[in-house]
């Protein structure tokens, strides 16, 4: 007969003890403790105007110790989050000039160039024009970059962290388009952020004309300084410096201006020492979170195994996980709703007998592509560039619970 979750659980419980079905062993012994002391008898916490999460809980961005802070990033610990949302105060940063103080009532956005009228809009207007929200994960192209040279990452945030997903609101470009009279020769978008490096990227029209967004909220409010307040670009399934922050023109082109950001940077060299340029969009990716690098199993028995994956190009259509090292691989469970260019959850049931093993995933998205192994991902690009790594992550367990990065 087949056990029920309580019996499992309770299996690798020495003390037996169990509330709750679902309580895991860690939790149960402090769930002991609380049910010895007396309720609280006196009054909480006032009310308060904003909130903030509790004491107990410290997830936080891994902050480098960088001689110019501005100039550099932080990463979201995905392995502490849940479901497919990334809390704003988490959301990963990746500046080259830092966060620009920018007042809201002086911050316009210019459009301008192969347009017949050219158009300046301020926040209020961008307000009242019609609004739409979608959820959409941003990566930096540079995430996971250093498994190209030195593979084993640590763990989830240190090696996925680059990456964190948003519902966001705010106005197609299209529509903005639209408005300043977009001319039918035009092939180009330049857009430009207003903070001191004038960081600006050479878009693809019809890129923009499909899906991108003018946005001024994350997650059911403003967009946070550090996430481009009070605009930012939002280009989905793009490299990240592409949803361009604190965005101040888009200008219609002919052609692509070559920008710095887009030439000295975010290229990618190849074995023949030439480089792959405009490489905008991020390809299928997959990450176990838990258990993953860094973190300890509490013992053999039923563990969830639980992760991330996300394309570019669309929706994931499978994730597939293997607990013997890649040997044999099984279809996980992808949490509802399936979002194109979004973070999806999957999960699968797991028994952990207590020996070493290897957990890897490997993500399929809508139009087929798969994530390839480190080998394959080689053989196709060499192991020379900075940017667009997407091998297959394995996880070691070993005997003691113990998760090591492969
Ligand atoms: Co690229």
């Amino acid at each position: 007969m087949r056990s029920t979750w309580k019996q499992r659980l309770a299996a690798i419980d020495r003390r037996g003890f169990l509330a709750t079905a679902g309580l895991s062993a860690a939790c149960s012994q402090k769930g002991e403790q609380a049910a010895d002391e007396e309720p609280p008898s006196q009054l909480g916490a006032q009310v308060s105007a904003y909130g903030e999460r509790s004491p107990y809980e410290t997830a936080k961005r891994l902050v480098p110790d960088l001689k110019r802070p501005q100039i550099g990033s932080t990463t979201t610990p995905l392995a502490d989050t849940e479901g497919i949302l990334t809390p704003s105060s988490l959301h990963f940063e990746r500046h080259h000039a830092g966060v620009p103080p920018i007042d809201p009532a002086r911050h316009t956005l210019l459009i301008h160039g192969m347009v017949d009228r050219p158009t300046v809009f301020t926040l209020d207007e961008l307000k009242r024009l019609p609004s739409v929200s979608r959820i959409h994960f941003i990566e930096c192209s540079g995430n996971s970059g250093r498994e190209w040279k030195a593979p084993g990452a640590g763990d989830v945030q240190r090696g996925f962290g680059l990456a964190s997903c948003s519902e966001w609101t705010g106005v197609p470009v299209s529509l903005l388009l639209e408005e300043a009279g977009l001319r039918r020769d035009a092939k180009w978008v330049l857009a430009e952020g207003a903070d001191a490096c004038k960081l600006f990227r050479s878009l693809p029209l019809d890129k923009l004309l499909r899906d991108a967004l003018v946005v001024y909220a994350q997650n059911g409010e403003a967009i946070r300084p550090s996430q481009g307040y009070p605009l930012r670009l939002l280009v989905p399934g793009f490299e990240g410096n592409t949803n361009v922050k604190w965005l101040r023109q888009l200008k219609v082109v002919d052609e692509p201006y070559m920008a710095k950001d887009e030439t000295s940077k975010y290229t990618d060299l190849m074995p023949d020492g030439k480089a792959r340029i405009f490489t905008f969009v991020m390809d299928a990716k997959s990450v176990i979170t838990h258990p993953s690098g860094g973190r300890k199993l509490s013992g053999p028995g039923f563990h969830e195994i639980r992760g991330l994956a996300w394309s570019g190009r669309g929706r994931i259509e499978t994730v597939e996980v293997s607990t013997d090292g890649g040997k044999r691989w099984k279809a996980s469970m992808l949490q509802e709703p399936r979002l194109p260019m979004a973070f999806t959850r999957f999960r699968m049931a797991w028994e952990w007998d207590g020996q070493p093993v290897e957990l890897m995933s490997r993500a399929i998205d809508e139009t087929g592509y798969a994530q390839p192994s480190r080998e394959d991902l080689a053989a196709a690009r060499g192991l020379q560039s900075s940017y667009h790594y997407t091998g297959i992550k394995a996880w070691r367990i070993t005997a003691s619970g113990e998760v090591h990065s492969v």
